[in-house]
């Protein structure tokens, strides 16, 4: 009686309150065509009238979903669900300082329930205590993701705080090392390797089925400008980004069949504990600016906003896109600093 609609849903959405939008095409058989539209918010009572219509009509031809699920909400509960994460479950890698602490902050502010790490068991612990004060439900273990058997403890850990279910994973920690390529060594390249991609791998590897039990599941990596432009001193730092991108293509489709969707954030430079000393040259920090049309640096605050609207309902068709917080410097071909 009626197609998948045409928008690509093989149902109208039957969750409560969303209004269904229904056209239906009639062929009269003389190459002639009528279309009625039918919308309802009660799924059971809309299928009656769209059936009852065609019944009437006695048509032949198969009937069109044109259009469905509009989205329209019956109350501002409803609105308030799509931005939040009450009830949701992450695990933030590095969330004690910089874009990490940043995205910890963001998500418990949204309701969620995290689990960080890092590998300095003081600096982890002032941050938990700071949180669990002001009353955030947070847990954190000490762990270097670059080493193999501490990323396994870390994911047993998780597992087990949040009873194997876990709705969030941001793929935060990542290093660098600036260098000439014919500079680096084998040790070097390698460290590079293990902690930018080689842990990000294999944490989302450990997270799946537990992203999968979950029922609704979205994984984040930090990435950078660098995957997709050169910068000086970074081949190695940008390879590993790249391949960063790259990974989240591939799992947002793989992986999309489990509900989970995969995206990644890429920001130029930010101001952290990470960029510090490379900023703190004057005319270095010059040609930043005179490189990004916004004219300044971006905040941690600037990046984490943008990660948490990429794990609320709100950006739930969202998946397998890197999306720049750079203030435009990727997008810069030539434009003179001055006129
Ligand atoms: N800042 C920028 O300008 C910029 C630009 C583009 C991309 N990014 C990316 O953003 C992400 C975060 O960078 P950030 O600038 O916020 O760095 P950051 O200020 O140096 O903070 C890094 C955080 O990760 C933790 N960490 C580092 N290595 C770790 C490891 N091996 N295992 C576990 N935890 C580890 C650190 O704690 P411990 O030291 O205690 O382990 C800290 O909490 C990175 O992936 C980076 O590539 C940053």
């Amino acid at each position: 009686m009626y197609q998948a609609c045409q928008c690509g849903s093989s149902l109208p959405n039957q969750n409560a309150g969303i209004v269904n939008t229904a056209t239906l095409a009639l062929s009269s058989g003389r190459g002639r065509t009528r279309t009625r539209t039918r919308t309802g918010t009660d799924w059971e009572l809309f299928k009656f009238r769209v059936l009852k219509y065609s019944d009437i009509k006695r048509q032949k031809q198969p009937v069109f979903w044109l259009h469905s699920h509009v989205n329209r909400f019956r109350n501002s509960t409803e609105r308030e669900n799509k931005w939040s994460l009450r009830g949701m479950t992450a695990l933030v890698t590095g969330g004690t300082r910089g874009i990490g602490h940043a995205i910890v902050e963001e998500l418990l502010g949204f309701g969620a329930t995290v689990h960080t790490c890092a590998r300095k068991e003081n600096e982890l612990s002032k941050c938990l205590n700071d949180w669990t004060d002001s009353g955030f439900p947070i847990t954190g273990s000490v762990c270097d993701v670059s080493v193999p058997q501490q990323r396994e403890a870390l994911m047993e850990t998780v597992s087990s705080v949040f009873q194997g279910k876990l709705n969030i994973l941001i793929n935060n920690v990542g290093t660098n090392i600036r260098k000439p390529a014919t500079d680096f060594t084998t040790a070097e390249f390698s460290t590079l390797m293990e902690t930018n991609l080689g842990s990000t791998f294999h944490i989302c590897q450990h997270a799946h089925p537990l992203l999968k039990a979950s029922g609704v599941g979205s994984v984040v990596f930090i990435s950078s400008v660098s995957g997709f432009v050169s910068l000086k001193s970074m081949s190695v730092q940008g390879a590993t980004k790249g391949a960063i991108n790259q990974l989240t293509r591939n799992l947002a489709c793989e992986w999309a069949k489990d509900n989970i969707r995969c995206n990644a954030v890429a920001p130029w430079y930010i101001r952290t504990s990470m960029v510090e000393q490379v900023l703190s040259n004057e005319e270095y920090l010059e040609e930043v600016y005179a490189r990004t049309p916004l004219r300044r640096l971006g905040d941690p605050e600037e990046v984490s906003s943008l990660v948490a609207f990429l794990c609320l309902p709100a950006s739930s068709y969202i998946t397998g896109q890197i999306i720049c917080v750079d203030g435009g410097m990727s997008v810069n071909g030539f434009y003179p600093t001055h006129n």
